[in-house]
């Protein structure tokens, strides 16, 4: 494949030549873009005897005042790393101000980030923002690694090591397109129960991982309706998206839209209780304490279990503790296909976090532990068990 590597300026920068190397050594035809603060930590010589040819640099250097647009439009795939602080904003403002901004506006096909920068700088709300706005337009971010970083302070930050930014490149290139055909329905988020006027319940759902699952079926060409609980995530670009906020709306919601869909994934973190009958006015400080009786809300997923008909029902289990034997136990009384289970209350997994580490338990028997990974990459990994298992099932029942 023709793939463009943009190398920003930032310590990381020698790395991206080993990442050059193991993408030349993978066949790819790789050309290397530097922006001018990235010339001062490498040489673009390097670049050139890694990949054979000429490394762009000076967006007023070069042989053309269009070749950004030329080389664009040449090649398949857009891969920075490392990719800073300062490149990431710029990228999600549009800015084109040097030859690596102004061919990144002007590419179409699918980009890799790879990130590397100060912990603070990482975690810093606006890079935050930064990166939301570019994985809302589909792009995928490989995860810094933790670690001791050159400024001398330890956590998230250091580039991934050029074979994990490689295997990305690898999952992009090859990505299927398996999907195609298929009408998702996906719920993500919490919901929020309200208690009077201006309180609610509610649980700590980010819709990370329901948004997560709802990208990588767009990008394996699903149709995706996606009904979210309240989170503060842009859309995937691509999906149907339905805003609700209690579990009484989303299921009216789920069950209006349940049609067409072929898939059926339960992601979403549903209050257990709410009141059902809410004070019109807020309630007010007369007592020093308060109780209040609260009444189940409708078990969304056991009643697609129900109705569910030839549909591959996915739910989740979001346990503290016995995750395989409780997300049997849901998989089994709830009619699901499979059931995936979520060990939470542990730090850096489950709810609000990027990453997740999940066992899947599937119909036919089989439990599959699924490592700690980007939720993105735990949604890859979901949908390749739930066509093996269509698969299988198909299978058992002599399809
Ligand atoms: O949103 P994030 O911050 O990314 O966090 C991800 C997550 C932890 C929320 C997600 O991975 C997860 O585990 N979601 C399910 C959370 C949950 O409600 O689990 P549960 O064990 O309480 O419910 C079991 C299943 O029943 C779930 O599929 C749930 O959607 C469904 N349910 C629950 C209650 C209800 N009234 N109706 C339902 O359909």
């Amino acid at each position: 494949m023709k793939l463009i590597l943009g190398v920003a300026g930032g310590i990381a920068a020698y790395k991206a030549a080993e990442l050059a190397r193991l993408l030349m050594q993978e066949g790819h035809e790789v050309q290397v873009v530097m922006t001018p603060a990235a010339e001062e930590f490498v040489r673009p010589l390097t670049f050139a005897a890694l990949t054979g040819r000429k490394v762009l640099t000076n967006l007023f250097a070069i042989e053309s005042a269009i070749e950004h647009i030329s080389v664009a439009q040449e090649h398949e795939l857009l891969v920075i790393a490392p990719a800073t602080a300062d490149l990431i904003a710029r990228m999600a403002h549009g800015l084109a101000d040097d030859f690596l901004t102004t061919l990144y506006l002007a590419f179409t096909g699918p980009v890799v980030l790879a990130p590397a920068m100060n912990v603070n700088m990482w975690q810093h709300p606006a890079t935050r923002a930064n990166l939301d706005t570019l994985r809302g337009r589909g792009h995928r971010i490989v995860e810094p690694d933790s670690g001791y970083l050159a400024c001398g302070m330890t956590g998230p930050g250091r580039l991934a090591d050029p074979e994990i930014i490689a295997e990305a490149i690898a999952r992009e290139v090859h990505q299927r397109r398996d999907l195609e055909g298929e009408t998702l329905l996906i719920t993500a988020g919490p919901t929020q129960e309200p208690l009077d006027p201006v309180r609610y319940i509610s649980n700590r759902s980010s819709g990370k991982m329901g948004y997560a699952l709802a990208e990588a079926a767009v990008a394996r060409g699903a149709r995706v309706i996606l009904i979210s609980g309240p989170v503060h995530l842009p859309p995937p670009p691509g999906v149907e998206i339905i805003n609700v906020r209690t579990a009484i709306e989303m299921r009216e919601q789920v069950f209006a839209h349940l049609g067409p869909a072929d898939i059926v994934i339960k992601a979403a973190a549903v209050a257990d209780f709410h009141l059902s009958k809410v004070p019109d006015q807020k309630v007010k400080k007369t007592a020093a304490r308060i109780s209040m009786e609260l009444d189940p809300t409708p078990d969304i997923l056991a009643e697609l279990g129900r109705k569910k008909g030839d549909r591959l029902l996915i739910g989740f289990a979001a346990e503290t503790q016995n995750l395989q034997q409780e997300a049997r136990r849901k998989l089994e009384s709830k009619n699901c296909d499979m059931v995936v289970g979520n060990l939470v209350g542990v730090s850096d997994s489950g709810f609000e976090s990027d990453q997740n580490e999940v066992i899947l338990v599937l119909r036919t028997g089989e439990s599959i532990p699924l490592p700690r990974a980007p939720k993105r990459e735990i949604a890859d990994h979901i949908f390749d068990h739930v066509l093996k298992l269509r698969l299988a099932l198909h299978a058992a029942n002599g399809h």
